[in-house]
């Protein structure tokens, strides 16, 4: 589409094996920031079965419509649906091509070459963490990889929103990254999650070359706020040096709320909160070398 060029985007994973610490958050409202303030051509990919970024950014009626057309990353993993749950296509053959299956959101920025889609998610998507037997889902990975670097030539940044776990899709998406954001709560079990995710991707044999990790500290309360652990973190001799020097304060904002679908930088008040995902924005850029 817009892609051009012979170097590969890169890929990054929103991942945290804890939960609620912003990962689904941080992949609707700053990567859709990126997309206009750095004009890269952005594919979000909801890999998470509880699809929580595709109910942040596409109306229900609207998502029922792609499910029906299968529109949405079940259809990368599998070229149908099986008869049954705890059974995989054989056969897989190739993966779709990324327009096939994703969809587009309105463009913002003034050049209609640069574009933000996303790959709705799929609650289907939980009969990979039933299926127990890895060799049967090796040929669903191998599909899901070949159908990310092929769209690595057709955009400029792919974006991950992972589910909290370790499971068969966690592994999908790290195999697939060149990067990893994860996002840290300042609390400290927060902190155990990066502890964790670090052991995780440096023992997995497979993973050559290993993802690079950065961190963002999201959930900064405005008022009282005790910054030991944000300052531990600092002071990390790993931890430290790739955790983003903005953070994402706690704000109303950011919170997901049923009566609302879409940005939160196109909200009313969103002058409170632009400049800060801005800044993250352009420290991401840097990291991904997009800018
Ligand atoms: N900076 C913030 N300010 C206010 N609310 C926030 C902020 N970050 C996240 N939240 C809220 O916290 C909750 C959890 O956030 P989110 O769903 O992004 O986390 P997650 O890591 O994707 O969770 P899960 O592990 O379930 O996928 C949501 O209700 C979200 O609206
Ligand atoms: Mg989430």
């Amino acid at each position: 589409m817009t892609k051009a060029g012979p170097k590969l985007s890169p890929v990054i994973s929103i991942l945290n094996m804890k939960g609620g610490v912003g990962k689904t958050t941080i992949s609707a409202h700053v990567f859709r920031h990126l997309y206009i303030r750095l004009g890269k051509s952005t594919l979000l990919v909801d890999i998470d079965p509880q699809f929580n970024l595709t109910q942040t950014i596409i109306p229900q009626v609207l998502y029922e419509k792609h499910k029906q057309a299968r529109r949405t990353i079940q259809a990368v993993m599998e070229p149908a649906p099986t008869a049954s749950i705890f059974t995989v296509t054989t056969g897989l053959g190739p993966p779709p091509d990324v327009d096939e299956v994703s969809v587009g959101l309105r463009h913002i920025t003034s050049d209609k070459s640069i574009n933000l889609s996303v790959i709705p998610g799929d609650f289907g998507l939980v009969k990979y963490s039933l299926i127990t037997d890895q060799a049967v889902l090796t040929p669903v990975r191998d599909r899901f990889l070949k159908f990310i670097s092929e769209t690595r030539a057709k955009r400029d940044l792919i974006c991950i929103d992972c589910n909290p776990s370790s499971s068969f899709l966690t592994l999908c998406a790290l195999m697939a990254s060149t990067h990893i954001l994860v996002p840290v709560r300042p609390d400290r079990y927060s902190i155990l999650g990066l502890d964790l995710l670090e052991q995780f991707i440096n023992e997995l044999p497979n993973l050559v070359p290993k993802p690079k990790l950065i961190v963002l500290l999201n959930g900064v309360p405005t008022r009282g706020y005790d910054p030991t652990v944000e300052n531990s973190l600092r002071a990390h001799p790993r931890f430290g040096p790739v955790t983003l020097s903005t953070v994402l304060h706690t704000t109303k904002l950011l919170e997901a709320s049923p009566g609302y679908t879409g940005f939160a930088t196109d909200k009313k008040q969103q002058w409170r909160i632009t400049p800060r995902i801005s800044a993250v924005v352009d420290e991401l850029g840097t990291h991904l070398g997009l800018s």
